[in-house]
């Protein structure tokens, strides 16, 4: 991950391009016509080279080099594609920006020129060359006569570290997909504005799509920004050494299949998880001891229900920072998982949090070796939590990750669980504003972003971003020391995570939307951010089943003995179904209470839902060689799992283009799951038929679309109202039912 770049170093240089897997090469593919382009433009240096199918990588600094330790998320070199070796310095050309260039790379071409209509070499534009050989301008720096500079620097603070803007020129038609997950209800991202901050619930990630068939990738790992305005697309970077951005491109608009193989070649090709992932994983907050989970697993034995997972949720533990079962409440955890194996079959997984307490066993040992993260002015604390101050591990710290495996290792692996759960795992603090011990009563939250941590990597501002990213990193490299197996082979655990950044796919670890609010609303607002996740990348996703917690000004939200929240509750976990992963969680309420906390199993829900969500669990291990055969796909090419309707029928069909600029619901709730299921939930109360908008396929069936629960068949282009009552969830096929089934659908 840390690419020594040497770029102090520049000499020119006449090392050759090389291919990193020529099995995929696109046929008459464009060889790149140069290692690179070095610009020295005045005060600052360019440096843009050839990178992966139809990319260019562009690193950008004022005056200093970087120092070579700056941190990045691409593969390098790319896992398919064209890059120098080594991609540090290499360079065909060197100028001072006074005359035009163009590079070629496949059908992307980076050209310079002048700001405006002078001569010049300094502003960098990018095109794509067309099956037809026409040419597409698909953006360039943002120029508009007398303004500011579109590569701009400033030097707020006594280092050497910098801010950066850099503006691109947008279309006010351009659509904007993935951009990591936020809660805005919006696939289509053009309008919006970004803060690259991390919180429960938003993991914004600068994996930029556009309509216009390209991608963009702000590879850094700092806090800023993204805009995307009508006429100009922005990115903002706090405080950083270095600039560095990807562009590529897919050979034609609308092929998005291609474009995040192009993506994933850069940034992360996901493993195959377990099959037994695939099934339902159940949790709630929270089983509180051995006996619980025990009988838990009794409970589906004798039901006959099948269980992939049961699922210890947080404060199992004595103190923060033990990373260990509390031994009064679990007094044999390897019996435990032993028990649970024998009468369900189900793998175990159990909640750790980053943060460590001053009565941790853990905390003389970190602090001493300096394996906590700190406040930017000393040793402080960063955040507090449930009467207790803590700091955070420091997931940029090798050494850190390696401690904090050898616990988790020793107080759950080797005792049979072997999942593990990185929950308040953003960064910085422990996921929401900052609030001290229940002050929100008078405090919502204090008026800055997160605290300005220092970790072994740098500063929350500069490097914040890659604080998850690394934290997944220490449990993947945990397992696969302990398995012997290298990453992306198939992954025998998986972790799950609140958050995630550019390639987090990589690891065998799923990403889930965060302790959301059990109400209606939030329901329909998970399915957009399931979209934009997948554009993103990140196929691996879920959420809590119901919601995560009560909306306290809903009187019937999260209780599980009112009609409410079980019609919310069925609608939200027959939607799991068509995720990713399927997985129920949250902190309930009752008005009986048979525990130390409500239920939120398969039968919490009333006599009438119980074989309703029951049925949905057996659906899903009928679809099970469909989905294999799904995660297959994406990992040997990135195509995307939940699919917005962009993606398969921005072609086919002249209106999902203004359906998805609108993000109308059609586009923002609705999505193909694989290559042959339309699903759309239902996120209203009371419902009893729901319409649903049919895509053009483009196929010559004039009926291609097969309602799941009456095989009515209809056509495409239409918006049709379906039979939706509380036990069935709107899905419909593609072709036959039995190929779906078997599997055999690509
Ligand atoms: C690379 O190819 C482009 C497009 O054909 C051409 O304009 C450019 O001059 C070439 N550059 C070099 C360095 O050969
Ligand atoms: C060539 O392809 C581009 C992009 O698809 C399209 O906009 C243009 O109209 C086509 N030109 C011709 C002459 O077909
Ligand atoms: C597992 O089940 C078998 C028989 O079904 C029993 O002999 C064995 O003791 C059980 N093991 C545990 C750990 O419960
Ligand atoms: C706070 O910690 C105490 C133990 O110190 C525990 O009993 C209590 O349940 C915790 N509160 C929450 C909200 O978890
Ligand atoms: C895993 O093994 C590698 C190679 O020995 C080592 O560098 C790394 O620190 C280990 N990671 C963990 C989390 O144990
Ligand atoms: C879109 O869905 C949301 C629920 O997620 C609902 O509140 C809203 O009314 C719907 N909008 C339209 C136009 O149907
Ligand atoms: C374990 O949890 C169950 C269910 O909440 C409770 O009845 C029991 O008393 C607990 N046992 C111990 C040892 O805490
Ligand atoms: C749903 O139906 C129930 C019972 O028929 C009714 O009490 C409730 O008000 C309805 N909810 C909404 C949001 O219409
Ligand atoms: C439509 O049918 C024709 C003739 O049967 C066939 O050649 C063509 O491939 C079909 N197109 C699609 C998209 O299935
Ligand atoms: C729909 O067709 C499938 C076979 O493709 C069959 O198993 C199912 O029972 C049918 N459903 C109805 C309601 O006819």
């Amino acid at each position: 991950m840390f690419t020594l770049l040497t770029l102090g170093l520049l000499a020119q240089a006449t090392l050759t391009l090389a291919l990193t897997n020529s099995n995929s090469t696109p046929p008459n593919y464009f060889y790149p016509n140069s290692t690179g382009l070095r610009l020295q433009h005045g005060l600052e240096t360019l440096l843009i080279q050839p990178f992966g199918y139809d990319g260019f990588r562009v690193r950008a600094w004022p005056f200093r080099p970087p120092s070579g330790n700056e941190i990045s998320f691409l593969y390098d070199p790319p896992l398919e594609g064209y890059t120098t070796v080594p991609s540090g310095n290499t360079y065909t050309t060197a100028t001072t920006g006074t005359t035009s260039q163009a590079l070629r790379n496949g059908n992307l071409i980076l050209r310079t020129t002048g700001w405006g209509g002078e001569p010049g070499g300094y502003r960098l534009s990018f095109s794509r060359i067309n099956p037809n050989g026409s040419e597409t301008l698909l953006t360039n720096e943002y120029a508009p006569l007398k303004s500011l500079n579109p590569r701009s620097y400033q030097y707020p603070g006594p280092g050497a570290e910098f801010s950066a803007e850099f503006s691109f020129s947008a279309t006010p038609d351009e659509q904007i997909y993935g951009t990591g997950t936020q809660q805005d209800h919006m696939v289509n991202k053009k309008g919006q504005v970004i803060d690259l901050i991390n919180f429960n619930t938003h993991i914004p990630t600068p994996v930029v799509v556009s309509s216009k068939g390209y991608a963009f990738i702000w590879n850094m790992p700092g806090e800023g920004r993204m805009e995307f305005g009508p006429l100009r697309t922005r990115f903002t970077a706090k405080t950083t050494t270095l600039v560095d951005y990807v562009v590529v491109a897919a050979p034609e608009e609308g092929d998005y299949d291609t474009l995040q193989q192009r993506i994933s070649a850069l940034t992360g090709r996901a493993p195959t998880p377990p099959d037994w992932a695939l099934g339902y994983i159940q949790s709630k907050l929270r089983y509180e001891n051995q006996t619980e989970v025990e009988l838990l697993a009794r409970a589906f034995h004798e039901r006959e229900i099948p269980v992939a997972m049961i699922v210890i949720d947080y404060q199992s533990w004595a103190a923060q920072g033990n990373w260990a079962l509390d031994p009064r409440l679990w007094p044999d955890p390897a019996a435990m998982s032993a028990v649970v194996r024998n009468l369900t079959g189900a793998e175990m997984m159990a909640s750790l949090w980053p943060s460590v307490a001053d009565n941790s066993d853990n905390y003389a040992a970190l602090q001493a070796n300096g394996l906590l993260s700190a406040t930017r002015d000393g040793p402080g604390t960063t955040d507090s939590w449930n009467g207790s101050y803590i700091r955070n591990y420091d997931s940029t710290n090798p050494a850190a990750r390696v401690f904090l495996w050898e616990m988790l290792r020793e107080n759950y692996y080797e005792n049979g669980i072997k999942n593990f759960w990185i929950d308040q795992a953003d960064g910085g603090a422990l996921g929401e504003a900052y609030e001290n011990n229940g002050q929100s009563t008078y405090i919502e939250s204090v008026p800055f972003a997160l605290p300005n941590v220092l970790y072994a990597a740098g500063t929350q501002l500069g490097v914040g971003k890659l604080y998850p990213w690394a934290h997944q990193q220490a449990i993947e490299e945990g397992v696969r020391n302990v398995t012997g197996t290298e990453e992306g082979s198939a992954c025998e655990y998986v972790s799950l995570s609140r958050s995630g950044f550019i390639g987090s796919q990589r690891f065998c670890s799923v990403i889930w939307s965060g302790d959301t609010t059990s109400v209606w609303e939030t329901l329909g607002v998970q399915v957009a951010s399931g979209l934009s996740a997948a554009a993103t990348g990140w196929g691996w996703w879920t959420v809590d089943a119901g919601g995560f917690q009560a909306d306290p000004t809903v009187w019937w939200s999260g209780n599980i003995d009112t009609a409410e929240f079980r019609q919310l509750y069925v609608r939200w976990l027959q939607w799991t179904t068509f995720l990713p992963f399927m997985r129920t969680h949250g902190s309930r309420a009752c008005y009986v209470q048979s525990a130390y906390t409500c239920a939120n199993e398969p039968w919490s829900y009333g006599e009438e839902n119980t074989p309703i969500i029951v049925g949905y669990i057996h659906l899903r291990y009928r679809l099970g060689r469909y989905l294999k055969a799904v995660f297959n796909q994406f990992h040997l090419t990135g195509r995307s799992i939940m699919r917005p309707l962009y993606m398969d029928f921005g072609k086919t069909d002249p209106k999902i283009a203004g359906l998805t600029a609108a993000n109308s619901n059609f586009t923002t709730q609705q999505y193909l799951f694989g290559p042959r299921l339309l699903v759309s939930p239902v996120t209203l109360p009371n419902v009893t038929e729901w319409p649903v908008y049919l895509p053009l396929t483009g196929g010559n069936d004039t009926k291609p679309w097969t309602y799941w629960w009456t095989n009515v068949t209809y056509a495409g282009g239409q918006v049709v109202k379906v039979p939706a009552p509380v036990e069935h969830i709107p899905v419909f096929h593609l072709g036959s039912r039995e190929a779906l089934l078997s599997g055999d659908v690509f």
